[in-house]
Formats: C-alpha cells, structure tokens, sequence
C-alpha cells in the first residue's frame, strides 16, 4: 500500500494523465490498454460517462499495478463516494467542494479540486487538497503557471482543458506537475477503427514531448 506521498509522487511521475470522457465503454478497456502501453499511466474515467464506475473498478483491476487510475468529474460527496468505492486512486473535479475534499482526506485516496485563482489554490491545500487543478488553463496560459509559481511554489499543480501535442510541453517547461489531456489523446478516429497500436503511438508522442 503506498503512502500518500508516494501516491502524490506516482501522479507527478505519470506527469500525463488521460481524460476518458464519454467514451464508448465498449472502447475504454483497450483504450486505456493502449494508453498504458505508450506509457501514459494517468488515467482518469470521468463520471458522466456510461458505466463509469465499473469502468473504474476494471481498469483498477486490469491496470492498477502499472497505471494510476481516478475518477474525474467528481461534483459531490455521493459521487466521491461511489468513486472510491469504485476503487478510485485519485478524485479529480473541475470546482473546489470543501465536502469532496474532506471527505476524500479522511481515505488513502488523492483529491485534486478544481481552482481558477491563486486564492482558490491557497484555499484548496488549507482544506487538504494533495494538488490542484487549475481548469480550464489555456484561457490564462503557461505565463500564468510560472507567474503563479513564484509565490506558491509549494502548490502542487494539474492543468487541464485544451491542452494538446503543441503546448503541453510549454506547460510542463512553466512548472505544472501533471497534465490532463481529453480530446488531443482521444483520437476519433482511432477509436472508431479500433486502432490500438496508433493509440499507444500517440500515447507515446505525448510522452516524449513532456519529457522533452
Ligand atoms: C475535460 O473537460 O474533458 C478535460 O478538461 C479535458 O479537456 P480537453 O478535451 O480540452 O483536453
């Protein structure tokens, strides 16, 4: 069983992790197969996709000893709930609910809320949040990361929304710690004709341009 530090760690060190957003449940086994194999070892299931939580008990099952996987789109205390039940390693929402945060401390799982302001950040980790997600990031940019790093260095720190194969270095380079990338890695195409190997190829294109 990892410490919650390791598990902070373990999330830094995937540094990439897959938004599997409504998705074809049929689909999100291989997809999450394939992702793995390119080495993207984050992966986060979100709620409002069809069968969700199951999907996060399988992947848990199938890909808990390489990949780190959570629960995305986490809006409430009930669904946090489900969430770790579920098997959740990580509870990641778009807002700050202080219900969601406390409850998810009080387990060996990860909470990462949602945040837009420096003062949100601060507030977050007061809370117990392990790190943040500033969402959606490329409406304020990779200046605005190493802006914020300067006084709040400490802050662990995710980004999602919008970020793809031109600008996720750039948001690594500014200092963010883990990046959550949806619809860039969840090639349509791809998915549609089952391409497995040419997702794990992508996959791996992600990973080497955080690496650099
Ligand atoms: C989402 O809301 O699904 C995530 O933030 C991913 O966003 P993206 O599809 O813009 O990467």
């Amino acid at each position: 069983m990892l410490t919650r530090e390791e598990k902070i760690q373990s999330l830094k060190d995937a540094q990439v992790v897959a938004v599997i957003r409504k998705i074809d449940p049929d689909k999100v086994i291989p997809l999450v197969s394939a992702l793995v194999a390119g080495g993207v070892t984050g992966i986060e299931i979100t709620l409002d996709s069809q069968n969700a939580l199951k999907l996060i008990k399988e992947s848990k099952e199938r890909f808990g000893q390489e990949a780190f996987v959570g629960a995305g789109t986490v809006l409430s205390v009930e669904e946090a709930k489900e969430a770790l039940e579920a098997g959740a390693d990580f509870i990641v929402s778009p807002i700050l609910n202080k219900e969601v945060v406390d409850h998810v401390k009080e387990t060996s799982s990860l909470v990462v809320p949602g945040v837009y302001t420096p003062t949100e950040m601060w507030q977050a980790m007061q809370w117990g949040a392990d790190m943040v997600k500033i969402f959606p990031i490329t409406t304020l940019g990779p200046k605005f990361i190493k802006d914020v790093k300067g006084p709040l260095s400490h802050i662990p720190l995710m980004t999602t929304g919008g970020i793809d194969l031109s600008n996720i270095a750039e948001y690594v380079k500014a200092g963010v710690h883990a990046v959550g990338v949806g619809g860039s890695l969840m090639d349509k195409v791809l998915i549609q004709n089952n391409d497995w190997d040419g997702l794990t190829q992508l996959a791996k294109r992600f990973k080497e341009a955080v690496q650099g």
